[in-house]
């Protein structure tokens, strides 16, 4: 697959379908230098990663189920269900956390932004070395509770859980809009 084939064609795999094995220590290694090389505003890097892999996927969902079911104690059995492999469908687990924070120079938008490249490099990353990924979120991404279990600071945010493995189905493709229909081209007012 060329390198424009893959941005043009790649697709996410659903967690669900995200089998062993998992990346490699070595692999993993390449997954995170392509998502740090991603234009940042400042120089700031501000994001980080915290990796869930082996037992630590079971034990953060556990935990995270805990916390849901103490906060909403008629959380229906299949919302439960869910909480219980939250993290732990694929092999490996990447949360991309943003530090995004006010600066002197540069907007906070533009820290978040760079966030997002983090994860969308992650995905084409993991799909240019023959595994697949899917960027979720759901509430413990919105939930400080739940951020604070996962050990992130107050002010810090989760862009993606970024799921990582080998595709157990072929991915599915999805509606696309057509590019075409989404542009217009600049023009100054008649008579300006
Ligand atoms: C910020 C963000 C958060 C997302 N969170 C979820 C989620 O929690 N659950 C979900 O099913 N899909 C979520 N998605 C959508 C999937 O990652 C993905 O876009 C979809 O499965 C189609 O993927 P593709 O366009 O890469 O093929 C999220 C996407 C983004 C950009």
């Amino acid at each position: 697959m060329t390198p424009i084939e893959l941005l043009t064609q790649r697709r996410t795999v659903p967690a669900a379908y995200l089998g062993p094995p998992g990346p490699t220590a070595k692999q993993l290694a390449t997954l995170l230098a392509a998502a740090v090389r991603v234009p940042d505003h400042g120089k700031l890097g501000p994001w980080r990663f915290i990796v869930f892999e082996g037992e630590a996927r079971l034990e953060a969902s556990r935990k995270l189920a805990e916390l849901h079911l103490r906060k909403q104690p008629e959380l229906p059995a299949e919302e439960q269900a869910k909480d219980d492999v939250r993290l732990a469908l694929a092999p490996t687990v990447i949360a991309v956390v943003s530090r995004a924070a006010p600066h002197v120079k540069i907007p906070e938008w533009e820290q978040l932004l760079s966030a997002g490249a983090v994860a969308m490099n992650l995905l084409n990353a993991a799909t240019a070395i023959g595994l697949a990924a899917q960027w979720l979120t759901g509430w413990p991404a919105y939930d400080a509770d739940a951020r604070a279990l996962l050990g992130l600071e107050p002010f810090e945010r989760i862009a993606a859980f970024v799921h990582v493995g080998t595709p157990t189905m072929p991915p599915l493709e999805r509606w696309r809009p057509d590019p075409a229909a989404l542009v217009t081209r600049w023009a100054a007012p008649p008579g300006d």
